[in-house]
């Protein structure tokens, strides 16, 4: 363990809460979760469960209910067919879904190729499972897509899968379907299997379509997915996220999740059946309203001297700012807004080393503190830029 990175963003938050604690009145956009609470036929489903004495394990892929409404759900959504007997299992969050298959797939000294910037947990979990992350560029000149002329370079007869996330943590990109075709091409031409990070699926904003690659001719074979029921529906705290992949993969992830959890929470699973099986519009009301704030930033970092926004987000909910703010690296920038403007950013390093000279905004918070926020950041800026 004392090879793995303890997670450096948590930093942020530590020195945010001290400066709170000391009677400061801090703007948070550093956290990466919806600040909605969980809609209420959600919480009944769970709580019926629990009066229903609903308290015991559950299968170790999860309950049968739940895998055939993610089934449904990846169906509805992503139009590939997944048999919820055999290749369907449920995690606690996301995060867990890539640590079994990660485990279950990795031999010692196997490479995955790791979006750089992308969510910070992919290189650690790859190191966990004993395997090694090659950083691959994300162009931000380009929407922030994959490089995948660099991608091929770093290819060696170890490589043997390429994480994709779309729409991407840190950066708010979405793919377009000619790019994930693409990456489809690419990972047949090199051998590799493609790990589709679709947590953030569901929240996208107006132009963008969300495409996974399981749904490209002939690759649902060659793709996992982890998906996550958190960002969709407020459920940060249930922990309740999946995996759709290759019957073999699931076999092998299961003998992991028989020796770290067991099964994913009992009543949770009850609540998430009714997230994917019941009404919608709750996460179309929770998308509308990020949407709102994301305009929101987007004005506030235009009229903030040395920001710039290389790249429109057009999901998840976070803007990946470029800086230019005299002799402050990522970290000393994100330092210098929390101190003296009292709002809290996240540098762009422990996203990856290509995240240096970015700062990543996240909007999960009310539209006059977004507002408050990207007025009190324009003002610093202002200081900081001052007789340039
Ligand atoms: C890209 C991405 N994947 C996975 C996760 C894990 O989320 P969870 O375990 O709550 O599903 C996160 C959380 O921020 C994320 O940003």
């Amino acid at each position: 363990m004392a090879d793995i990175p303890f997670a450096s963003i948590r930093r942020v938050f530590e020195r945010a809460a001290r400066l709170a604690s000391q009677g400061t009145r801090v703007i948070n956009f550093g956290i990466g979760r919806p600040d909605f609470d969980t809609p209420e036929h959600i919480k009944a489903a769970a709580k019926r469960a629990l009066d229903q004495g609903l308290v015991h394990y559950t299968p170790n892929t999860g309950v049968p209910d739940l895998r055939q409404a993610i089934a449904d759900s990846i169906q509805k959504y992503k139009q590939v067919a997944y048999s919820p007997e055999t290749e369907i299992m449920v995690t606690a969050g996301g995060q867990e879904a890539i640590y079994l298959s990660l485990r279950a797939f990795l031999n010692p000294g196997d490479e995955i190729l790791v979006p750089d910037p992308g969510y910070t947990q992919f290189a650690s979990t790859i190191q966990l499972a004993g395997g090694k992350g090659l950083p691959m560029p994300m162009l931000a000149d380009d929407n922030f897509r994959p490089d995948l002329k660099a991608a091929g370079k770093l290819i060696s007869p170890h490589t043997r899968g390429i994480i994709v996330n779309s729409p991407h943590n840190p950066t708010g990109a979405v793919l377009d379907p000619d790019q994930v075709a693409e990456i489809g091409r690419f990972a047949r031409t090199h051998g590799l299997v493609i790990f589709s990070d679709e947590a953030y699926d569901r929240i996208l904003f107006p132009g963008a379509d969300f495409s996974s690659p399981a749904a490209l001719p002939g690759m649902k074979d060659r793709t996992v997915i982890w998906g996550s029921l958190s960002k969709t529906y407020a459920m940060t705290g249930w922990r309740v996220g999946y995996l759709a992949a290759p019957q073999e993969l699931i076999g092998a992830a299961v003998r992991v999740q028989q020796n770290v959890l067991l099964s994913a929470c009992s009543f949770a699973q009850a609540g998430a059946v009714a997230a994917l099986n019941g009404p919608q519009e709750c996460v179309a009301e929770m998308v509308a309203e990020f949407n709102r704030r994301r305009k929101i930033i987007l004005d506030g970092i235009a009229l903030a001297p040395g920001l710039e926004c290389p790249a429109t987000p057009r999901g998840a909910f976070y803007v990946f700012v470029r800086h230019d703010a005299a002799g402050l690296d990522s970290t000393g920038l994100a330092d210098y807004i929390l101190d003296n403007a009292g709002v809290a950013v996240v540098p762009g390093t422990p996203f990856g080393e290509r995240g240096e000279g970015f700062l990543r905004i996240s909007y999960a918070t009310s539209q006059s503190e977004c507002q408050e926020g990207m007025t009190r950041i324009a003002e610093v800026m202002q200081e900081l830029t001052a007789g340039r």
